[in-house]
């Protein structure tokens, strides 16, 4: 009888380890990464965009659960011409990290050179962007534009490889049209000439950013058996529970967000939370939102001057006050101010207002 117990007690102790094994080997292999930059299990990255990406509203998105972010664009040729405007973009903080810098052009020696000039600024990543739909970047045969060759995408490509030692990565589209959407030999072709990771937006050049992003080539992408680098689905990304469906049906190795992000960096943890257990994070109420609006203010201040920081934060007031009531007039004082005090008045009034009438702060 004794006997009997130990040999069981043996076996279930045997079944255990093999489970730990198993379950180690899980994460092992479930932890994404690019080159050697972890990302955890499921990272969710802010999509680089122009005039919105850049360090202070990355500061809320990172200190809002971002696990990767990206520069807006910058041009390679703006950069070799060492344009103010674009050395500036190359500006990024240790505490962003992991951060890539996104760089665009259709001329090879461009991209070459400046490539070594956004190693030197010391990003974890560089990444191409052959997204761009706009018509004065793609009839440089740059952004989307080079959608419609191919090959000389794949040739720049190797090029700006092998010009930097930085992991290179790519963001794109599904392709120029519907007639040419070739992303899954694209995919394959890029990661040939060895780029680390590819951000598809689902949609193509010609769609620009109209009708629904389509994730079923992205799948496709990510299911080609000859795939090894990361894969990051792009697209209409609005809600923990979309997120938590398009990572379930799709398979992606992570979700790359835009707009969804512009004035609610929350989404990041809130998408975390809901993909690791379905929890649903409370939205940030009235206070936040201020305390939000704030931060970022003065990070714009700090960072471009009073005068363009106060212009340029104008954009951002209606997206961090969306659904508040009666929030107009508000809306219309901020975009009118002309000081940081001004500013810092009108909201105090805004946090006034809401508490006489016993709005919801909390
Ligand atoms: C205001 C704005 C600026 C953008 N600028 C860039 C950019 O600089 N580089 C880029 O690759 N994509 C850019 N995009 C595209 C986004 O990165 C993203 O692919 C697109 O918005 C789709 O994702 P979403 O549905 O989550 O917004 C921009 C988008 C917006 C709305």
């Amino acid at each position: 009888m004794r006997d009997k117990i130990i040999k069981l007690l043996h076996r279930k102790r045997q079944k255990f380890k093999s489970y730990k094994k198993t379950y180690l080997c899980v994460n092992f292999y479930s932890l994404v990464k690019i080159d050697d930059i972890e990302l955890g299990d499921f990272p969710i990255l802010l999509a680089p965009m122009e005039d919105v990406s850049d360090p202070p509203f990355r500061m809320l998105c990172k200190k809002h659960g971002a696990d990767m972010m990206y520069t807006e664009f910058i041009s390679s040729e703006g950069l070799i011409r060492d344009a103010q405007k674009s050395i500036q973009k190359l500006d990024i903080f240790d505490y962003e990290r992991p951060i890539g810098i996104q760089v665009f052009g259709g001329d090879e020696d461009a991209m070459m050179q400046s490539a070594r000039i956004i190693e030197e600024a010391n990003p974890e990543v560089i990444d191409i962007n052959y997204g761009c739909p706009v018509k004065k970047v793609v009839c440089k045969m740059a952004g989307a534009g080079i959608l419609q060759d191919v090959d000389k995408m794949v040739r720049l490509t190797d090029k700006v490889v092998k010009s930097t030692n930085k992991p290179v990565t790519v963001k794109t589209r599904l392709g120029w049209d519907d007639d040419s959407k070739y992303i899954v030999e694209v995919a394959e072709r890029l990661q040939d000439v060895g780029i680390k990771a590819i951000s598809i937006h689902g949609r193509t050049r010609k769609q620009m950013y109209k009708g629904v992003a389509d994730w079923s080539l992205i799948a496709e992408v990510k299911n080609n058996p000859r795939m090894h680098i990361p894969v990051f689905g792009n697209g209409d990304i609005d809600s923990p529970q979309k997120a938590l469906e398009y990572k379930n049906r799709y398979g992606v190795d992570g979700i790359m967000i835009g707009r969804a992000t512009i004035g609610f960096p929350w989404i990041f943890n809130q998408i975390k939370a809901y993909i690791k257990d379905t929890t649903i994070l409370p939205e940030p109420n009235l206070l936040e939102r201020i305390e939000a609006i704030r931060q970022h203010l003065q990070a714009s201040i700090e960072w471009k001057g009073e005068r363009l920081g106060l212009l340029e934060m104008r954009r951002h007031y209606a997206n961090y006050l969306k659904g508040i009531p009666n929030i107009k007039p508000y809306r219309t004082k901020l975009v009118s101010s002309l000081s940081p005090d001004e500013i810092d008045q009108v909201l105090t009034e805004l946090i006034q207002e809401a508490e006489e009438k016993e709005l919801v702060l909390s």
